[in-house]
């Protein structure tokens, strides 16, 4: 049991709380499922890229799937080997693009034509081949909150069948460029089986028609997106999952990828957050906390549901928004959500906080962001301290000085 009240009154509120030690649990399950195949499991960095996150991941054993070369650079920090890193994203800068190629990962993951220009390009330049896979995007629903699917040919993300062979073919020609994986991500927060293994399907028949053409690739990266319990969605199985998945490439020899994010630290975070006030504006009930949309902006963006615990407060329940501080009608944590009375203090915690929550958050309303704090093996320890005001304003305070 964690004891919510010692952490808030150590580290105060806003705060959020990690328990490395389940991070652990469901990394070595995932990893377990897929065992029998050659497989990496790339940590998905942007879904809490902490430093001492990425850290216990990678003394586990993962690589790492960024979307920026800033997570590139965390990954290496952390001492994830190079050799397991792989850049994807839409929109990558050329000197991104250079940067990752000097750095040597595993592979820069391309989403459209053009970019694989750039990188042919930047490849020349430095004189170097440039190991590439193409994200295709199978036109699979994958059934889930549509800011976060991404597998429709509705979404910007990678390319359709058609072009991604026409791409390979193109690399397989050119000198700078060596294709060596194949990627598809149809979204995240996976709940349903039957389109990852419908999306599966159709890229294993790429890589078959692909190496008819003689282009032999090793990677077979099956994105992230497995969904977790937030309140009582049926999830998959891991077992299930990688059994879906493996099921599609009989007689493929290839390593399998899997970059999940959510899976391994959704429900391994906490997010503490105290009560300042209570008020009733007619026949609503407002619930007033210290924390807000620019902490935890997941129930504001995507109306989702985190479940609220008391702890030992106890009483008649009524409902009532649950908001924060910020000058937003959309700054709400939990609405309509049954609390008892709340006094000034009493102590809130959001669970399954350990995905894009910290890493979403902003200093939206000159607001610090919060401490974040690690559990592991019973002992919890500071991993981010909480932003001061001069943290907030260290960018622009020069200027202000030199106009002076
Ligand atoms: N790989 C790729 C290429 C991705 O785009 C993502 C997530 C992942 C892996 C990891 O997916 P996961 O295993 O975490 O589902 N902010 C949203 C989620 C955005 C996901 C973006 N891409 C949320 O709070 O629900």
């Amino acid at each position: 049991m964690i004891d919510f009240h010692v952490l808030a009154k150590e580290y105060s509120t806003p705060l959020y709380v990690y328990d490395f030690n389940y991070m652990s649990r469901q990394f070595e399950a995932l990893k377990e499922a897929f065992k029998g195949r050659k497989s990496i499991l790339a940590y998905a960095v942007k879904a809490n890229s902490n430093l001492s996150v990425v850290k216990h991941f990678a003394q586990m054993g993962s690589g790492a799937d960024c979307v920026s070369i800033g997570e590139v650079r965390r990954a290496l920090m952390c001492g994830i080997p190079a050799y397991r890193i792989i850049f994807s994203g839409v929109g990558k800068q050329d000197h991104e693009i250079r940067e990752a190629l000097e750095s040597d990962i595993l592979y820069i993951n391309l989403e459209s034509d053009a970019e694989m220009q750039r990188v042919e390009m930047i490849a020349r330049e430095l004189n170097i081949t440039a190991r590439i896979s193409v994200r295709v995007n199978p036109n699979i629903d994958a059934k889930t909150h549509p800011y976060i699917s991404t597998g429709l040919h509705s979404s910007k993300f990678g390319v359709d069948l058609n072009s991604a062979k026409r791409m390979y073919i193109r690399a397989k020609n050119s000198q700078y460029l060596e294709p060596v994986g194949i990627h598809f991500h149809i979204g995240s927060q996976l709940t349903e089986l039957d389109p990852i293994r419908e999306a599966a399907e159709i890229v294993a028949d790429l890589v078959r028609s692909l190496s008819a053409l003689k282009i032999n690739l090793k990677f077979f990266d099956v994105g992230g997106g497995l969904g977790v319990r937030y309140k009582n969605e049926t999830t998959i199985e891991p077992y299930e999952y990688a059994q879906a998945i493996l099921s599609t490439l009989t007689a493929l020899d290839m390593t399998i990828i899997c970059e999940p994010g959510r899976f391994l630290t959704a429900n391994a975070g906490y997010f503490l957050t105290k009560v300042l006030y209570e008020k009733q504006n007619g026949d609503k009930r407002f619930v007033m906390v210290d924390g807000a949309m620019n902490d935890l902006i997941r129930p504001s963006l995507y109306e989702a549901y985190h479940h609220v615990n008391t702890l030992d407060k106890e009483g008649e329940k009524t409902l009532a928004d649950i908001v924060g501080p910020v000058c937003e009608s959309g700054d709400f944590l939990a609405k309509d959500y049954a609390l008892p009375m709340m006094q000034h203090n009493d102590l809130l915690v959001f669970e399954s906080a350990g995905a894009y929550g910290f890493g979403m958050g902003s200093n939206y309303n000159t607001r610090g962001r919060s401490a974040e704090v690690a559990l592991e093996d019973g002992k919890a320890r500071l991993i981010r301290r909480r932003e001061s005001f001069d943290d907030i304003i260290a960018n622009e305070r020069e200027f202000l000085e030199a106009n002076e």
